[in-house]
């Protein structure tokens, strides 16, 4: 039987050395390339793959699948890593690792394959994922394995092995990009005493070149996930795509952060995310007004718990799932708007509004046609107290 590993590529040096390296182990590579919205050249970047001598490579669009099973999930829950990252590079991994093992079972190949370093969270990502969907399938992670130990030496077993690549010059960053966001670390980020250069910008502007005048925009929600913006329907994909633009336009979704590592190490990342930043804004407006008090505290901890399994690479788990079914209970609840100023840099809430509100206005006011019975209050606070008294 024919040796066949299935590759996770991305058109860039390390996935294009691995097509090779994979090929001198005696293996016929099947390349898979998930698209997550990450943009760039997949025509190119295939032609590339068979041209270094892959049998195949197989383009797969996860773009809507991302979104509305990875991505909306997520911001339901209102799970942020550390409290700031949306995640996005995270949320990845365990769908393209996915699609990944259904292209081995479907083309018989044996083995999987990614090009992560050993460092980092995302081959812990795909691999549990792996280990899960294909129990016992072989897994090469080439970059932790071969002996390159620097671009420059990659460059040169490029050049050795006639492997075409894009460019030869000192790669200033690692990003990785899709369409919930864009994660740039490594070069000058790595010392944290400094802030981030302009050259780190890719998809937002920065405040200085942002408009001079505000936008405001108003974001629909149905059951916790956003349906249209400024009263016009779109698809998930669209609307995403739509509120990046929106938002990098106007400065906003810029993140700079050190951030723990799974394996043990702070790594410092700066994220972009437009459309995230809004729509996670809008998304908490809205459930401050619909979600009661005891409900809204208890999902705090599982944002947080929830963050932590997606960073983790434990997407398919029982406890994500559990954790899944307890914010799905919870967003029935959330429909409605949320208006939203964009301006140099900072998304602002200028108004909530649902059909749905557990905000009463006759027992919040000071002012006229007030029904808060107030003479309550003393035996509550007794009581509230009694306790507490010696
Ligand atoms: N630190 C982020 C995570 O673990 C992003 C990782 C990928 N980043 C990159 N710049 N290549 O999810």
């Amino acid at each position: 039987m024919a040796k066949k590993v299935v590759l996770a590529y991305s058109g860039g040096l390390d996935t294009s050395v691995a097509i090779k390296w994979l090929m001198n182990k005696g293996y016929e590579v099947i390349c898979y390339m998930g698209d997550v919205g990450q943009g760039g050249d997949v025509i190119s970047a295939k032609k590339r793959a068979l041209k270094i001598g892959a049998s195949k490579c197989v383009v797969g669009d996860l773009k809507k699948e991302f979104v509305t099973d990875y991505v909306y999930p997520t911001l339901k829950a209102g799970a942020l890593y550390q409290g700031k990252y949306n995640l996005a590079t995270a949320l990845s991994r365990p769908l393209i690792a996915r699609a990944m093992v259904k292209t081995a079972k479907a083309e018989n190949a044996d083995c999987v394959a990614h090009g992560c370093t050993g460092k980092g969270n995302d081959q812990v990502r795909f691999e549990v994922t792996f280990h899960v969907k294909a129990p016992g399938m072989k897994v090469f992670a080439p970059v932790r394995e071969w002996e390159l130990k620097t671009r420059e030496q990659e460059i040169d077993y490029a050049k050795k092995h006639k492997i075409p690549i894009e460019q030869t010059k000192k790669k200033l960053y690692s990003v990785d990009h899709n369409i919930w966001g864009i994660s740039v670390e490594g070069g000058d980020l790595e010392d944290p005493s400094l802030g981030p250069k302009d050259d780190t910008y890719i998809s937002v502007s920065t405040a200085e070149k942002a408009p001079d005048k505000a936008e405001y925009v108003t974001v629909q929600f149905n059951k916790g996930v956003p349906v249209a913006i400024n009263g016009k329907k779109f698809t998930p994909v669209e609307l995403i795509q739509k509120l990046n633009k929106l938002g990098g336009k106007h400065g906003v979704g810029r993140m700079d952060m050190v951030e723990d590592r799974l394996v043990g190490i702070k790594s410092r990342e700066v994220y972009e995310a437009p459309a995230s930043e809004i729509l996670y804004m809008a998304h908490e407006a809205l459930e401050e007004l619909v979600l009661d008090r005891e409900t809204r505290r208890y999902k705090k901890g599982v944002s947080d718990r929830y963050s932590e399994i997606v960073y983790y690479g434990l997407w398919f788990t029982p406890l994500k799932k559990a954790l899944d079914a307890f914010v799905a209970s919870t967003q029935y609840e959330v429909f409605g708007e949320a208006k939203l100023k964009l301006y140099k840099g900072k998304v602002t809430i200028c108004g909530r509004k649902s059909g749905n509100s557990r905000y009463k206005k006759d027992l919040a006011t000071y002012g006229k046609g007030d029904v808060f019975d107030q003479s309550l209050a003393k035996g509550f606070i007794d009581l509230w107290a009694m306790p507490y008294r010696t």
